[in-house]
């Protein structure tokens, strides 16, 4: 386990909470009450891991088309979150940054994300950002219109200084756990060179050691970013 070489920056799309609960004959939102608790657990495991930056896809551009009530019981479980990282999780060297469309967000959820990237914007050691409202072909439309708005070049280096998650550099690793093999819009720009790594586990089960079985398969790949 000890010569596992540990992805800088990992990202995650967590698929699978309603299929997980509906196996045990509850309902979808029990699955992202658990899929929530397993965020703090996988959180915990990768930082202390070694790993530096975690992206996590919590709520898609897409998932606004859900039944009300799972999308208010997302929101409520986002808010929770937020509030328990504020108080528990930001001494630990952890930076919290949001990304995605926050503007249309409830003034309660924005003001919890808001504290909590505030007090947590000195911390150097890990950055976990956690996506909401995110698209990944919205976050480039929103990263060349910034670029526009300030007169500047459109380049392929200036386009990944805009992304949201410039400062984490491009994730190394992107892990889709619940069985599909797709990107779902997460991370396409920065995606580009990224290791895939699909898991059929869904994601309330995903735990460390399923997370040590990615790591070890990204260890095993040969990147070459399109040399030879
Ligand atoms: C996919 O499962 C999961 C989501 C759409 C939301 C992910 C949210 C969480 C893990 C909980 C809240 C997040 C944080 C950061 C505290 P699904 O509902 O699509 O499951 P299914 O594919 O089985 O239907």
């Amino acid at each position: 386990m000890d010569n596992v070489k540990i992805p800088t920056h990992v990202g995650i799309i967590m698929d699978g909470n309603g299929r997980w609960a509906n196996l045990k004959g509850k309902e979808r939102s029990f699955g992202h009450k658990e899929g929530s608790a397993n965020v703090e657990r996988v959180v915990e495991y990768a930082f202390n891991r070694g790993v530096k930056s975690l992206t996590l896809y919590a709520f898609s551009t897409e998932n606004w088309a859900r039944p009300k009530k799972e999308v208010d019981e997302l929101m409520r479980l986002l808010k929770i979150y937020f509030t328990k990282f504020i108080k528990k999780i930001a001494n630990n060297g952890i930076r919290l940054k949001v990304i995605g469309d926050v503007s249309v967000l409830t003034p309660e959820l924005k003001k919890v994300i808001e504290k909590g990237e505030a007090k947590t914007q000195n911390n150097l050691e890990h950055t976990l950002n956690i996506a909401i409202n995110y698209g990944g072909r919205q976050e480039i439309v929103h990263a060349v219109n910034e670029l526009l708005k300030d007169g500047k070049q459109i380049t392929i280096e200036s386009i990944s200084k805009a992304l949201y998650t410039a400062d984490c550099g491009e994730p190394d690793l992107i892990i889709r756990t619940g069985g599909e093999f797709r990107l779902s819009n997460f991370l396409l720009y920065q995606g580009a060179y990224s290791e895939l790594y699909f898991t059929d586990v869904l994601w309330p089960d995903f735990n460390g050691e399923q997370l040590e079985k990615a790591f070890a398969e990204y260890g095993a790949r040969n990147r070459r970013f399109g040399k030879i």
